[in-house]
């Protein structure tokens, strides 16, 4: 039944103060999970989701802090007791690059981003991205292991596929966070953990408002679905995090209303 197909389960999601990570939350509870931590960078935001959900609680960590991440996954399994699921859906893009692409389409001028990237907006995307990925696998295993195991969700992007204009560092951030959550897939599939991605193209979120107007009408255009609801992402997350996805171990799921195929 999909409607409690995580009855009883504890469930950890990041980037849980908004878009995809919030929807995840919510539809958890929805299906019957006991206790969701919802965890995010932002207390104001994570606390004001958190508290629209029974049964939630609410835990403020940078996840590109090795040391936040870890004491996180120590106070839930202290409370808690074991850890059944964990979506990853925190993540930035880069709201400068993404002015500088307005601006060029405004001007007419090609777009130049590479050239003027600086080493701290590298990192910062990557520190979040790549760096917070690895955290967060690699709380989770050890919370599974030898308690049962459980599911694991991170979030990519389409945009490691069909890689956009200007988005150099976001691009090669989510590439990376594809191969790293295959690799640990394979580990870790004998202690009972399966490990999977989702791959979203556009969602309409607070990240996708910050996206330059003409390449949310080219997104939105053609006979691909368009901008998906953060509901419908969590749809997706929550079949692979589901025992009906028992079979499927270290996927890459594309959830892009069509947009390319790979
Ligand atoms: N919206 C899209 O079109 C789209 C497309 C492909 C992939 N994604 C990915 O989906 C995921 C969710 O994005 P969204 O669209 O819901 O965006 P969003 O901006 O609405 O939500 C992201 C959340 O992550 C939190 N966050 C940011 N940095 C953090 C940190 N260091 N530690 C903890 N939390 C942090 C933010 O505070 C925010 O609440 C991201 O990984 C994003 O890259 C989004």
């Amino acid at each position: 039944m999909v409607d409690r197909q995580f009855e009883g389960a504890v469930a950890v999601v990041t980037g849980a103060g908004s878009g995809i990570g919030a929807a995840t939350a919510r539809e958890l509870t929805a299906r019957g999970a006991e206790r969701v931590y919802l965890v995010d960078v932002s207390k104001e935001t994570v606390d004001k989701v958190a508290a629209t959900i029974p049964g939630a609680a609410s835990l403020t960590v940078d996840v590109s802090d090795a040391n936040q991440m870890a004491e996180a996954f120590e106070t839930i399994v202290a409370e808690s007791g074991r850890v059944d699921v964990v979506v990853h859906a925190a993540g930035v893009d880069d709201p400068v690059s993404k002015q500088w692409i307005l601006e060029a389409n405004e001007s007419g001028e090609p777009v130049d981003v590479i050239g003027r990237l600086t080493d701290d907006m590298w990192r910062r995307v990557m520190a979040v991205n790549l760096d917070g990925t690895f955290h967060v696998l690699r709380e989770a295993v050890r919370a599974m292991r030898g308690r049962g195991g459980g599911a694991i969700v991170t979030v990519g992007s389409s945009s490691a596929f069909d890689t956009l204009i200007g988005y150099p560092h976001y691009s090669a951030s989510k590439a990376a966070v594809h191969a790293l959550t295959q690799s640990v897939a394979k580990e870790v599939l004998p202690y009972g953990v399966r490990v999977n991605t989702v791959a979203p193209g556009p969602v309409d979120t607070g990240m996708a408002a910050r996206t330059p107007a003409h390449l949310r009408a080219a997104m939105a255009a053609g006979p691909a679905r368009g901008y998906a609801s953060p509901e419908e992402l969590a749809d997706t997350i929550l079949y692979l995090a589901s025992p009906g996805a028992a079979n499927v171990v270290g996927a890459v799921l594309l959830s892009n209303g069509g947009r390319f195929t790979v």
